[in-house]
């Protein structure tokens, strides 16, 4: 299925990745092991799923704007996580309700077709405050029959379809399916600027039921971006990204936050949240998505911040921003720990030593107080109680994050071309930032620390002709 409009729309994304692609590609900022946008804009990840031997790993893309613009679903699959293929933009802003941006969602995957949810923002002409007027946020679902192509678009709910009491922003589905039913939540900002979320029902996957509402008792944030709830290991768990959470020593350090509650009880009738974590404590992790993967639950968030006022060099070279690595959430009581999936272990190549390394895997033991500094431009320093990061040079803004820890036992650390992700005793706690060393800085210098390092491969990516 497709329409004149997306037509036009292939041909200009085709001409502007085949026109800049070439310059972003020669950027030495450019990502060895990360998903990147070919040109241009990514932010979210979108539509995680295994289908068949595929995984797909879809994203917010903004191909006409480095710093974001209309918003297409991209589109990457592969079947090991390490040899990907980049597919055609799977969902352009080509429909009367997403004209102007195919908003973030997930996949469902049944009987080998996928079907997509998402959010089609509409913003409409005239003098709105965008937040309770002036925006349309429908509810669509797009299937695909192959994996590569859309066989059929359709709105299922509009702004008048969701319960009263709500401003304009009600968005990012995340659907699944459970008990012979199916199920779906969307972030939400009531009128009085509160976030929660919406839970709804369906038994046909296109009719929906408004279930009910899941909040704190007490208001956290003015809006729940981009939820996801599952169960992990016999605990649910929700998971968003709050914006509006002031702003704390240790906590809540970002313009925006991003984290989980435990849910006790029943999402669909009784039920209460624990209390919120944050799921990443650097500057740069946003909006993850999770999936399910034969018994692994796999998550990947995007590296960046929306509105964030450190920046990001790369834009000279006309692109910004990346996913993360894919990790695997374990259960920890009413905590989720995060590592690496092993896939990201295969592109270790030869171990060697921390001075001469760029891009690496490393592995520490630490002792009770140390330093570690990444190609003369990251610090991260830890005594008891406290470990921090901060930059010598290469921060583009960045300044400092601290995380409040008893004692760091265990590090890893995850270093491309321009980010780091920072694991602490075992994934407890991680830290994801971009970072922009000089190109030839290489090395990590370690005091208190026992440390292993492997030379990383690049993922392999190719253009598929389809
Ligand atoms: C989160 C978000 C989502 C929205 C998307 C638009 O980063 O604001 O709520 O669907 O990005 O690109």
């Amino acid at each position: 299925m497709s329409n004149a409009l997306q037509r036009d729309l292939e041909r200009l994304v085709a001409r502007v990745e085949r026109e800049d692609g070439p310059q972003a590609a020669a950027d030495p900022r450019r990502q060895q092991y990360h998903l990147m946008p070919p040109v241009g804009w990514l932010n979210d990840p979108n539509g995680l799923c295994r289908c068949g031997d595929w995984y797909h790993v879809f994203y917010q893309y903004g191909p006409f704007d480095v710093t974001g613009g209309v918003k297409h679903w991209g589109h990457y699959r592969s079947k090991d996580l390490l040899h990907w293929e980049a597919l055609p933009v799977m969902l352009y802003p080509d429909q009367p309700w997403d004209i102007h941006g195919v908003y973030s969602g997930s996949a469902l995957v049944e009987d080998g077709v996928m079907y997509l949810y998402y959010t089609g923002n509409v913003k409409h002409a005239g003098d709105y405050d965008y937040i309770k007027a002036g925006r349309g946020h429908n509810t669509a679902l797009a299937v695909s029959r192959d994996g590569v192509t859309v066989a059929s678009n359709t709105l299922l709910m509009e702004n008048r379809d969701y319960p009263n009491g709500l401003t304009c922003h009600v968005r990012d589905p995340k659907v699944w399916a459970q008990d012979g039913k199916y199920y779906m939540v969307q972030g939400a900002r009531t009128l009085d600027d509160q976030g929660q979320l919406l839970v709804f029902e369906s038994t046909d996957k296109v009719n929906w039921t408004f279930l009910q509402v899941l909040k704190t008792p007490r208001p956290f944030g003015y809006m729940w971006e981009c939820p996801d709830l599952f169960c992990l290991d016999g605990q649910w768990f929700l998971l968003c990204s709050p914006q509006g959470v002031p702003h704390e020593e240790t906590r809540f350090q970002n313009v925006y936050s991003c984290g989980y509650f435990p849910l006790y009880g029943d999402f669909r009738g009784e039920y209460s949240l624990g209390e919120f974590v944050e799921m990443d404590l650097g500057f740069d992790f946003y909006a993850p998505q999770t999936f399910q993967d034969g018994t692994r639950r796999l998550m990947f968030g995007w590296m960046g911040m929306p509105d964030a006022d450190y920046t990001n060099p790369t834009v000279d070279s006309g692109w910004q921003h990346c996913l993360t690595v894919p990790c695997e959430l374990r259960r920890e009581g009413d905590r989720l720990l995060r590592l690496p999936a092993v896939e990201v272990t295969a592109l270790r190549g030869a171990a060697i030593a921390p001075e001469t390394v760029k891009v690496f895997d490393l592995e520490a033991y630490t002792q009770s107080s140390g330093r570690m500094v990444f190609r003369n431009a990251a610090v991260l320093e830890w005594q008891e109680g406290l470990v921090t990061l901060s930059f010598l040079q290469g921060g583009a803004g960045r300044t400092v994050r601290r995380v409040a820890l008893e004692r760091l036992h265990t590090l890893r650390v995850l270093g491309d071309s321009s980010s780091l992700e920072i694991f602490l005793n075992n994934g407890v706690e991680t830290l994801s930032t971009r970072y922009y060393p000089q190109p030839e800085a290489q090395g990590v210098c370690v005091s208190g620390a026992e440390v292993r390092v492997w030379e990383m491969g690049a993922m392999q990516v190719t253009k598929a002709e389809i």
